[in-house]
């Protein structure tokens, strides 16, 4: 009995402390590598000695930062012939990763530099990325240190731009956690970061054929990976129609029952009743919704707001939205900054045109770069939203309050189950909701974006993921083989 201290409570907690922006030592180390001076025309070569090359660039100006020479057919069948288990004993496994660990920590100003010069990363941004491709190193190194299973074999992981650090560490450091040959393949758009956290993986003491990186397109490389029945498990995280394809090519090709684990994509909805407070609720649909210019799987892209208070907290979100800064990542007072490249930009200003009538506001941007100004867009509710607009694109729609259960059967019946946000002062409402809605992640008077490994376990159900979450309990478990069945006497 007696009062636990709450140091002991979160003794076995292992996040990472993070870098404090106003900390004149980590200004310093921002100063050193001058991502501003970086002349973004020097080509930087990563990847395969031979194979097609493809430009890397700045989303903030649009400049070429490297040239990447890509794998070709050839390099993938190499390392997939190459490729091996890790044969070290789990806690040397752990020791391992745990080093990698503090070398991305101790390297923390390159990270930010590469996070915004090849992603357009703010400087808040880049921190929250660094930290929690740190957590999962740790997290996994924590769980799996005394774990003997064996490992499955070769794993591929394909990761998505929008977390060319976190994502693409949190997949290989459960898979190497587990033993795995692990085959990587990072977004086109970011392989240079993706190639700084494999040698910095690599310098801690990852085997190389334990770890490749193979960085390419999604068509040819991804698909190569992704039908080679050698492959005894597949971890993927990118939008939903990407997961269709490489489930199809596994069910075709390789053994059954191989492990497709998926994060996917979102069409994330919060609803805000009357008895919410205002300011509370404006800061919190501005952060979900907006930082890291709305390119989160997780961000908030149907507000629903009651509507005896929506003119007033539509006032004060135009406010709100009209605060932000919008322009070069590197900027320590940058809110925004711009949108992956041309294409991305080009959808989304697609989406904003055709709903040139119903735009309730619209925040300007920079018009070199790829910037998109916040915008906010009256619809009549979720359904009308036919696609995931990946960028800074909130839609609004309102509700009379006996409709609240007609709003969450719509919501449930897009399909999509990933966050969820919810602003209320009703107890009984939070109870009924949090139980009625589908979706991976609820929150509660809160922003619905940055889950934080090891305390909220993030991933989605439906047309959001297979599950298990990243950064819970029950993920590394996935990356294990099998027990052997039972013989039948
Ligand atoms: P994407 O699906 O276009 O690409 C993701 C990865 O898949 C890239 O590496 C790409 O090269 C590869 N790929 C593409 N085609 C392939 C194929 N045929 N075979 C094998 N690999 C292939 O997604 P994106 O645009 O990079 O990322 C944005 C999407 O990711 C959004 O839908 C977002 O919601 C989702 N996302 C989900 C989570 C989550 O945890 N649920 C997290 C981040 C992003
Ligand atoms: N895990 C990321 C978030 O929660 C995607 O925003």
């Amino acid at each position: 009995g007696g009062l636990v201290a709450p140091e002991a409570l979160f003794a076995d907690r292992i996040n990472s402390r993070g870098f404090d922006l106003s900390d004149p030592a980590v200004l310093a180390s921002l100063d050193a590598v001058r991502v501003g001076e970086t002349p973004d025309a020097t080509p930087i070569i990563v990847g395969a000695a031979s194979g097609p090359t493809r430009p890397v660039c700045n989303p903030a100006t649009g400049a070429i930062v490297a040239q990447v020479t890509e794998a070709d057919a050839a390099t993938v069948a190499t390392a997939l012939d190459g490729a091996q288990v890790w044969d070290a004993p789990a806690h040397a496994r752990a020791e391992v990763l745990r080093r990698a660990a503090d070398l991305y920590e101790e390297h923390h100003g390159a990270i930010f530099a590469a996070l915004a010069r090849e992603a357009g990363k703010t400087l808040p941004d880049a921190v929250a990325e660094l930290r929690e491709a740190v957590d999962f190193l740790r997290y996994y190194a924590a769980q799996g240190a005394a774990d003997s299973r064996a490992p499955r074999g070769r794993i591929v992981a394909i990761s998505p731009w929008n977390f060319p650090l976190a994502i693409f560490t949190g997949q290989i450091a459960a898979a190497l956690m587990a033993g795995n040959a692990v085959l990587a393949k990072p977004a086109e758009q970011t392989p240079l970061m993706a190639a700084m956290a494999v040698r910095l993986l690599h310098q801690a003491g990852v085997p190389r054929a334990a770890l490749q990186l193979l960085p390419g397109e999604g068509a040819t490389v991804g698909a190569a990976l992704t039908r080679d029945p050698r492959v005894a498990g597949v971890v993927f995280t990118g939008s939903t129609e990407t997961a269709r394809v490489i489930a199809r090519s596994m069910a075709t090709h390789m053994a059954p029952g191989t492990p497709l684990i998926a994060e996917t994509g979102g069409l994330n909805a919060m609803v805000v009743d009357s008895t919410a407070l205002p300011e509370q609720a404006v800061r919190d649909i501005v952060n979900s919704a907006f930082r890291s210019a709305g390119q989160r799987c997780s961000a908030l892209r149907c507000l629903y707001v009651q509507e005896d208070i929506a003119p007033r907290l539509i006032e004060m979100l135009k406010g709100a939205m009209e605060a932000l800064s919008i322009g070069n990542p590197w900027g320590i007072s940058t809110d925004i900054g711009p949108v992956i490249d041309a294409n991305a930009k080009d959808g989304i200003m697609n989406w904003i045109a055709a709903h040139q009538g119903q735009i309730l506001h619209q925040v300007r941007a920079p018009e070199t770069g790829h910037f998109v100004g916040p915008t906010l867009i009256k619809v009549g509710g979720i359904a009308q939203i036919e696609r995931e607009i990946f960028g800074p694109v909130l839609h609004l729609a309102t509700f009379a309050a006996e409709d609240l259960p007609q709003v969450i059967d719509d919501i449930n019946a897009r399909g999509f189950g990933l966050t969820f946000g919810l602003h209320t002062r009703i107890d009984t409402r939070v109870a009924e909701v949090a139980g009625q809605v589908q979706a991976g992640n609820i929150y509660v008077n809160r922003n619905q974006i940055g889950a934080v490994v090891g305390s909220q376990p993030f991933g989605g159900e439906g047309l959001s993921g297979t599950g298990p979450k990243a950064g819970g309990p029950l993920y590394l478990g996935r990356f294990f083989a099998p027990a052997p069945r039972e013989e039948a006497i």
